[in-house]
């Protein structure tokens, strides 16, 4: 089953490729750094690309590219599947640790409604600090040790985590470091650079090719990509992280995915959030 699948990918992205290799990338790395400019010309590319979308409705995914799975999404969120990890979220982030404090004391306002705050660039460490990364600090800082990136409890934390801030725009600040557009523009690059076997970047599938079919799946766009995270998958029978994804995603071309929360993945992910600034938090998603 794995391997059949494996080769499956590789034919349909080989095919994908063949169609998008001619294309330029629409977003290049230029000489200036401009986040502003960016994001501007990021969200153009996809409103221009899918005029019919509806712009609240990039965070969706591949629902927001193909109506027949958008009806089908519609019925499935009447009984949400990642409802019992959301419920596990809720009891595990109010629940004490052993020495008395909890995940609300580790956040601003208690945790709630901050979600679209994250990734935020940490000014004293000179670096990009996500949510899954600050939940396994708290829980270091008290004595606990750290969940696994890609499981089911984290998935449950960042699930309520996000929740709580639904419909909320995400709302990532660069402050005025360099460092922090340094972390910024290596997340684009990232974005955009190929790698693995099959040569693919990021943005081959999820800027040139959202709205196509990679075996049974449908690409999402990359705009507002990260706004559902975490999600539950059919496919996974469970919850996945960001992380769980990224690692997926690379998996997929044949590379060799970073660890989770690698610098590298958390600049991506910087980059990712940064560009789909303004567009509502609609985690924890699911999808087919
Ligand atoms: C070979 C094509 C391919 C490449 C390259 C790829 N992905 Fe994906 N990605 C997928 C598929 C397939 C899915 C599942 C269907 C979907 O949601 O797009 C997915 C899903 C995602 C999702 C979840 C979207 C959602 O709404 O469910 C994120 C986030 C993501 N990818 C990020 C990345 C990042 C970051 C990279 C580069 C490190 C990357 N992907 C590279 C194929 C790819």
């Amino acid at each position: 089953m794995k391997l059949r699948s494996a080769v499956c990918l590789a034919s349909a992205a080989l095919t994908l490729g063949a169609v998008t290799f001619a294309g330029a990338l629409p977003f290049r790395a230029t000489d200036k750094i401009d986040p502003v400019a960016d994001a501007k010309a990021f969200q153009k590319f996809f409103t221009d690309k899918f005029p019919k979308v509806k712009y609240e409705d990039f965070v969706n995914g591949p629902y927001s590219m193909n109506e027949d799975l958008h009806r089908q999404w519609q019925e499935k969120e009447q009984f949400p599947p990642y409802e019992f990890s959301l419920e596990m979220g809720k009891e595990m982030f109010s629940k004490p640790f052993k020495n008395g404090k909890s995940y609300e004391d580790c956040f601003p306002n208690k945790g709630i409604g901050i979600r679209q705050n994250y990734p935020y660039f940490d000014e004293k460490e000179g670096k990009v600090i996500t949510l899954e990364l600050a939940l396994n600090r708290c829980r270091e800082a008290n004595g606990e040790p750290p969940f696994s990136y890609v499981r089911d409890e984290m998935a449950a934390l960042t699930a309520y985590m996000a929740f709580t801030s639904r419909g909320k725009p995400m709302d990532i600040k660069i402050p005025n470091d360099p460092r922090a557009l340094e972390a910024y523009q290596a997340g684009k690059e990232y974005f955009y650079t190929r790698r693995g076997q099959l040569n693919f970047s990021c943005a081959t599938c999820h800027v040139q090719s959202p709205g196509e079919r990679i075996r049974a799946e449908i690409l999402a766009p990359a705009l507002g990509i990260v706004n559902a995270m975490p999600i539950y998958r059919s496919e996974w029978s469970g919850m996945g992280t960001t992380s769980r994804r990224f690692t997926t995603c690379n998996s997929q071309i044949r590379g060799v995915p970073l660890s989770p929360q690698d610098d590298e993945y958390r600049n991506v992910e910087y980059y990712l959030s940064y560009v789909s600034n303004g567009l509502p938090i609609s985690g924890p998603g699911a999808r087919p």
